[in-house]
């Protein structure tokens, strides 16, 4: 396996900070021989600075989108932490409903737009549509537009296939949910057309400003604000307090908190589970 020189862990790693906001620091180094190495031989560089520069000489082209792959962490699974969809089920939705028919809003007149910000392979937002569907059945539910974006272009064209292999479909989906909501395709489960179409999905880099998205009633930011400084994480944070609607919900992940972050943001508790609202 080639090695990295001292000069080009720096390099690369400001270089990947560019494109994705992810800050990897010296004592990282093996993280970038181990999702590179592969993809080094591939493209037949010699050294990581050829590499580099080969990637940098044409922007936006596959190679660049090969290293945002292989340098994002896509981990994720159905109904990750389970607390959250209990939160969604028993308290955000129910509570979003009341709101919206005190303003005399029928249910199925109430909008309402949900946002995975860093849907990874779907995962995040097809477990929210199941919910969605169990709790409001075929009909009479608000009309639901839910939107998952990721910076890794085969994170959402995953998402967007909706199909998943034994070992993503066996991590935490009940087998109830996979034989209700997902039919066989070969050796792999797809998502039932019903859910799939629920959900839209586009690439979307958290760390550039966020055009033409509207506001969302339910932001989900889970596991991706870990990878960045802190000043990008006020940033983020800020952004999306922008885009949450006066009355809505922001759920982090479980083990993040926004303590000195964003102070816009109000933690609130419900039973074993923290959402935040705006103050
Ligand atoms: C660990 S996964 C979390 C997935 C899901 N939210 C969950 O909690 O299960 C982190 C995701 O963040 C995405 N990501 C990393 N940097 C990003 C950025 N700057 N903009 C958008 N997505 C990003 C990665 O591609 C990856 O899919």
């Amino acid at each position: 396996m080639i090695k990295i020189k001292p000069e080009e862990i720096k390099i690369l790693s400001s270089y990947i900070y560019n494109l994705s906001g992810i800050s990897i620091d010296a004592s990282k180094a093996y993280l970038l021989e181990t999702r590179f190495g592969k993809l080094l031989e591939e493209e037949g560089c010699k050294s990581y600075s050829e590499f580099y520069h080969k990637a940098k000489s044409n922007s936006g082209g596959k190679l660049e989108k090969k290293i945002i792959d292989a340098i994002t962490t896509n981990e994720t699974l159905f109904f990750r932490d389970t607390n959250p969809f209990d939160l969604l089920k028993f308290k955000i939705l129910p509570d979003l409903m009341d709101a919206r028919s005190a303003k005399g809003t029928r249910a199925g007149n109430t909008q309402l737009k949900i946002w995975s910000s860093a849907c990874s392979t779907g995962q995040e937002i097809y477990s929210v549509a199941i919910v969605l569907k169990e709790l409001f059945g075929p009909s009479g539910g608000p009309k639901v537009s839910l939107v998952g974006t990721d910076l890794s272009d085969a994170a959402v064209a995953q998402a967007s296939a909706g199909t998943y292999n034994k070992f993503e479909i066996e991590r935490g989906l009940p087998r109830e949910k996979l034989q209700r909501y997902f039919t066989m395709a070969g050796n792999n489960w797809k998502i039932k057309d019903e859910i799939r179409a629920m959900a839209s999905f586009r690439r979307m880099n958290l760390m550039q400003p966020f055009m033409g998205l509207g506001k969302f009633d339910i932001i989900f930011c889970r596991n991706v604000a870990i990878y960045f400084t802190l000043p990008d994480r006020k940033k983020l944070f800020n952004k999306i307090a922008d885009v949450l609607e006066p009355d809505g919900y922001l759920i982090i992940g479980s083990t993040e908190s926004l303590t000195g972050v964003c102070p816009r943001f109000v933690p609130k508790r419900h039973l074993r589970s923290v959402y935040y609202q705006l103050s």
